[in-house]
């Protein structure tokens, strides 16, 4: 229909244009001609038939959109720079990749904890603005397996860009599984090796590598018990303090050569995650 009306109005613009141009210099105008009542009705009716047939139909979709049906399975979502957080009424909380089941609703709940960013699964067709100090509400139904491109598509800062994740839809067998996996967060597990699961399910990995190379963040590899050089000219030893600090107050001991832009993971990790992640930094040799 775009196409269409493009189309004939672009053609007879141009058609007119050169029809009724001014042929000579100083020409006289020409009396204007009678107006067809038939016309000027006929172009003004039907465009707007079709404006609120498109009126109806997309304000339908809206409300389908917007209103969350009352079963759906609430999953909160937590936006900051730079990455995504999901916590689950079981206990489940991971980051940058979200796990729901196929065939279900699913609401988020959706809140930020700095500035403004935007939740966009394109796949899902749902796209929803994620603000500090109150909740925002989105819902969709994956009908396929798979896992499908999370976007910020708010601009948030310098890594914006970088503020990827994923939603992987499962079967409603692997994602029960999945759940009381994620959700009994270390049972039967060493301090040592919860920390290892926690350094990827928390992310960690996208700033701190393990293999000495620098990332966004320095290397975990072998900095315990080590003394390292800060920003400030000051240095200091890396134990379980200055980790536990690190990862509740970023910025207060920023190592030379980084910048301070690791978010704190405040009311993010209980304090029997951060134990376990010192004991996976110890590890570290
Ligand atoms: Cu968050 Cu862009």
């Amino acid at each position: 229909m775009s196409l269409f009306f493009f189309v004939l109005i672009v053609a007879l613009a141009t058609y007119f244009t050169l029809r009724y141009r001014r042929r000579v210099e100083g020409e006289a105008l020409r009396p204007a001609p009678h107006h067809p009542l038939w016309l000027e009705v006929t172009w003004v009716v039907i465009p707007t038939l079709l404006v609120l047939v498109i009126f109806v139909w997309g304000f339908r979709g809206y409300l389908r959109l917007s209103i969350v049906p009352a079963e759906a399975y609430e999953v909160k979502v937590n936006g900051q720079k730079w990455f995504w957080s999901f916590d689950y009424a079981e206990g489940a909380a991971v980051v940058n990749e979200m796990v729901v089941p196929v065939g279900r609703n699913v609401k988020l709940l959706l809140s930020s904890k700095d500035v403004i960013h935007s939740f966009f699964v394109p796949a899902f067709r749902i796209k929803k603005d994620v603000l500090p100090n109150r909740y925002s509400i989105a819902w969709f139904h994956a009908t396929q397996v798979g896992e499908y491109d999370l976007y910020c598509t708010e601009y948030c800062g310098s890594k914006h860009s970088a503020m990827l994740g994923k939603v992987k839809v499962v079967g409603e067998r692997e994602f029960a599984d999945w759940l009381d996996a994620a959700s009994s967060a270390g049972e039967g597990m060493t301090p040592e090796e919860y920390g290892a699961k926690l350094y990827q399910s928390k992310a960690c990995y996208t700033c701190h590598s393990l293999d000495g190379s620098p990332g966004n963040g320095p290397t975990f590899k072998g900095i315990f018990g080590h003394d390292v050089k800060l920003a400030d000219g000051r240095s200091v030893m890396v134990d379980e303090n200055y980790i536990r600090e690190s990862i509740l107050t970023p910025t207060a001991k920023v190592v030379a050569g980084f910048q301070p832009i690791m978010p704190t993971y405040q009311g993010l990790l209980k304090d029997r995650e951060i134990d376990a992640l010192v004991a996976f930094l110890k590890g570290l040799k």
